[in-house]
């Protein structure tokens, strides 16, 4: 694998609305092996559920990558912003090839369907491109990954084609449909009028909305109405 030498931030600490991702420490261990040893996270992953101790030395790569230079890996812990120091899962650029990072994540089940990991996507993403210099992401995802799927394609990633037997996880060989977003891409998504985020690409084609949200919608017209 070569690896262009990107920008070093030093220690990643990313606060979001509701999180907060930064660099895994030690203390983390019961976290990431509740989070990488529960089957119905590990499913969807491409490697199976590990234990305590596998989990420990999962850990212990990723602290000890922290610290090469180049860096080529942020994978980083997903925390709230509230009682930050509990792990609700993991986001991670792997980079590789020119400006180039393939990304992946996964939240433990109670912190899933509340919009946690789309907004930790979008704050790697933007860390990415804007920190680090990348040029290109890639998400690789098994088919049947649909809540996966939906969650990079509203993020403005395209699809490019099946990668087949990509992965060996489960007892069985899986493919994976490729995405990729590309730093002009991200650039040029639509903004929310009332808050200036990414407005998610709507999920069938249709007129991209202007607002993030109803609740930015109604946000935008009280304040309009009042400026009138
Ligand atoms: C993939 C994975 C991270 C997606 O997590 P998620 O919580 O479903 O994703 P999101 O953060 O996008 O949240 C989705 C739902 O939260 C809700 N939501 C979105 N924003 C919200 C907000 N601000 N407040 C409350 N709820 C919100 C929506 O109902 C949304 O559902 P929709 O996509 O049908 O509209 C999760 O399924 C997972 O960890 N899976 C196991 C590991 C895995 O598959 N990893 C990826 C391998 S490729």
């Amino acid at each position: 694998m070569s690896v262009t030498a990107l920008p070093d931030p030093g220690p990643v600490v990313i606060h979001t609305e509701r999180l907060v991702l930064r660099d895994f420490v030690a203390e983390d261990l019961d976290d990431v092996a509740h989070l990488v040893g529960d089957d119905q996270v590990t499913v969807w992953l491409s490697f199976d559920s590990r234990t305590h101790e596998e989990a420990k030395a999962m850990l212990d790569g990723i602290l000890e990558r922290q610290h090469a230079t180049p860096r080529t890996e942020y994978y980083l812990a997903i925390t709230p912003a509230e009682g930050a120091e509990s792990v609700a899962g993991f986001i991670r650029l792997g980079l590789g090839g020119h400006q180039a990072a393939d990304l992946g994540y996964a939240l433990r089940p109670q912190w899933q369907g509340k919009g946690y990991a789309r907004e930790a996507t979008m704050a790697i993403i933007e860390f990415g491109f804007d920190k680090l210099g990348l040029h290109r992401i890639t998400a690789n995802i098994g088919p049947a990954n649909e809540a996966s799927q939906r969650l990079v394609k509203s993020l403005w990633f395209t699809y490019e084609g099946t990668i087949r037997d990509h992965v060996h996880t489960n007892g069985e060989w899986r493919d994976s449909r490729s995405y990729s977003l590309l730093a002009p891409e991200w650039a040029n998504a639509p903004r929310c009028g009332y808050c200036g985020r990414r407005i998610p690409a709507p999920a069938a084609p249709s007129r991209t909305p202007k607002f993030c949200s109803t609740a930015h919608r109604q946000a935008a017209y009280r304040t309009t109405r009042s400026a009138n």
